[in-house]
């Protein structure tokens, strides 16, 4: 496994991504909410680019009738077909597929991810 030098934080702040690739395999990282994650650029489903996708929030459960909206900035939805996933946790919100995740250490400004090359 290798750290690969990713960015700094301040040119990922709170909302923004980076897409790159690392050892061939193509990976988004994201500042979400001022935690910074890092995912394969690749969509379960089908394999779309899932992370040029929008970044917002969803509805969350709720009372009949009612609509409620949350997690603001943590939902990651696909380009192709608008499954959305947790962003945190790489977990498809309808789905059992997940992201595949990377790990991210931060040292001292700088953002790297470990990636198996
Ligand atoms: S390819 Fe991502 S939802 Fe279909």
């Amino acid at each position: 496994m290798s750290l690969y030098p990713i960015t700094n934080l301040n040119e990922l702040p709170p909302g923004a991504r980076k897409l790159t690739t690392i050892a061939g395999k193509p990976i988004g990282v994201f500042n979400v909410n001022g935690q910074i994650v890092a995912i394969q650029n690749l969509c379960p489903h089908e394999l779309a680019p899932i992370c040029v996708g929008r970044v917002d929030g969803t509805t969350l459960a709720s009372q009949p009738s009612e609509m409620v909206w949350g997690r603001d900035g943590e939902i990651l939805a696909c380009p192709w077909h608008g499954w959305e996933f947790d962003l945190l946790t790489g977990q498809c919100l309808t789905d059992r597929r997940r992201l595949r995740q990377f790990e991210v250490k931060i040292i001292g400004d700088d953002v790297f991810v470990e990636v198996y090359s």
